[in-house]
């Protein structure tokens, strides 16, 4: 990284707090010289890069030229939606997929220059804090793709017909008696139980409404639970991802699927290594059908583009854990492609199965699978001894947990 003298601006009530203290970490941690501060006038040295996130306070001229780059964060597609709270505007109007860019500020309220766009990606169940947690994570990752990539980088001057969206109050907090939960359900998920409470009127007084979700379906009836399993064996989308379980797969999909598992540079690392045959893999699909324990899915992206398989096994309800297993498609030659079907299997077993654990065991040479289950969360708990017999001797196996916190 080229740049060292890094100065990281936030509000001090600002809700970005934590997240100011966690890339000023990554910042120092990547050898730069990072400071986190809560006011502008308190910077007075010069730094190369100020990035400015969630600051409150209007910051003249003579600052911005003190120092090489000014960088703010903003959830919109500028030059539309300058002003306040951008993104709870926009999921309002009920989207999911909100442009986030980051751009070199100026004196003006967000016109400067644009150096980088991306989006933040929401499913419509989010409330207040989680929704903060994808915008901070974003916004993050913006900063350090702008260090790194920075010589690459062309600043482009926002064009088209400016539109401004107004500071949010306490006020806009106000569900409707007569509208519909569904209907207000976006209001009621943006909404912050602390400091601005959802409320309604009624005969003359005020009522407060706290909003959560419920963590735990461990109180999930056995009905629901079928109901869940049941949904999960139909093919179904998160974002832009297709996932097809195994019992749903075209005859075509299925000699696919058994492709990959009988290509060399997957079965080996197996605990079953052979050639499986056609008829052994009809079969296997054929008993999944009956059993909720074991869920097998393909996952496609985009349009075409299969990823490769994602499997939980040997599910337990009441305790609340599962086994995880992946193996990519060794045709396809998207980049990380492990790290995000990784990613939605933990969204199927977390979010979804409302699961509490996950563990993965692996071959103890399999240094691709160690290091994709560590990028994914997931840490070494164990080594079983001789645990596997393999090309004449015994190997060991690696257990890694990972649980939803
Ligand atoms: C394990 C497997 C799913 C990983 O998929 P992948 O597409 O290579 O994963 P990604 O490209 O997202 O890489 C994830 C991480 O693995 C690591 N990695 C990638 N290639 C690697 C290699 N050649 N050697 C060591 N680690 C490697 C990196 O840490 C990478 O993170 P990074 O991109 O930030 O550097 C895939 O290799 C596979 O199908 N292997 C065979 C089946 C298997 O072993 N499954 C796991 C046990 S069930």
């Amino acid at each position: 990284m080229s740049f060292r003298k890094i100065a990281v601006l936030t509000s001090k009530e600002s809700w970005f707090v934590p997240y100011a203290k966690k890339l000023v970490n990554i910042l120092n941690d990547k050898g730069c010289k990072a400071k986190l501060f809560f006011k502008h006038e308190e910077i007075n040295k010069e730094f190369e890069i100020v990035f400015i996130l969630s600051y409150f306070k209007i910051i003249g001229k003579e600052f911005l030229e003190r120092h090489k780059h000014n960088l703010v964060v903003h959830e919109s597609d500028l030059p539309k939606g300058r002003g306040w709270s951008p993104l709870f505007w926009q999921i309002l109007d009920g989207k999911n997929k909100i442009p986030i860019v980051l751009f070199e500020a100026n004196e003006k309220i967000d016109d400067g220059k644009i150096y980088m766009e991306d989006y933040i990606l929401l499913e419509g169940h989010e409330l207040h804090d989680k929704i903060r947690e994808k915008q901070a994570e974003k916004s993050i990752e913006l900063c350090l793709k702008f260090l790194k990539n920075y010589n690459n980088l062309k600043p482009i001057k926002q064009t088209g017909k400016a539109t401004y969206y107004k500071r949010r109050t306490s006020k806009d907090s106000r569900l409707d008696i007569n509208k519909s939960i569904k209907e207000q359900f976006n209001l009621l998920r943006t909404v912050n139980n602390k400091e601005f409470p959802a409320f309604f009127y009624y005969n003359g007084h005020k009522y407060i409404v706290s909003i959560s979700k419920d963590k735990f379906i461990g109180n999930m009836g056995n009905v629901k639970r079928l109901m869940c399993v049941e949904a999960l064996k139909k093919t179904f989308r998160i974002a832009n991802m297709v996932f097809i379980n195994f019992v749903d797969l075209s005859e075509a999909e299925k000699e696919m699927v058994r492709g990959w598992r009988n290509n060399i540079e997957i079965r080996k690392w197996m605990y079953t290594d052979h050639i499986i045959s056609k008829k052994e893999h009809e079969e296997f699909i054929e008993h999944l059908k009956n059993d909720d324990r074991d869920l097998y899915w393909v996952v496609k992206y985009k349009k075409n583009e299969y990823l490769g398989v994602i499997y939980l096994t040997q599910i337990d309800f009441r305790n609340k854990h599962s086994y995880i297993g992946v193996y990519t498609n060794p045709n396809s030659k998207i980049h990380g492609k492990g790290t995000l079907v990784g990613k939605s299997l933990k969204k199927i077993a977390f979010q979804m199965l409302h699961l509490h654990t996950l563990k993965a065991e692996l071959l103890e040479d399999n240094e691709r699978a160690f290091n994709l289950y560590k990028k994914l969360g997931f840490e070494e708990e164990a080594r079983l001894k001789e645990f596997v017999f393999k090309n004449n001797k015994w190997g060991k196996i690696i257990v890694m947990g990972l649980t939803n916190r």
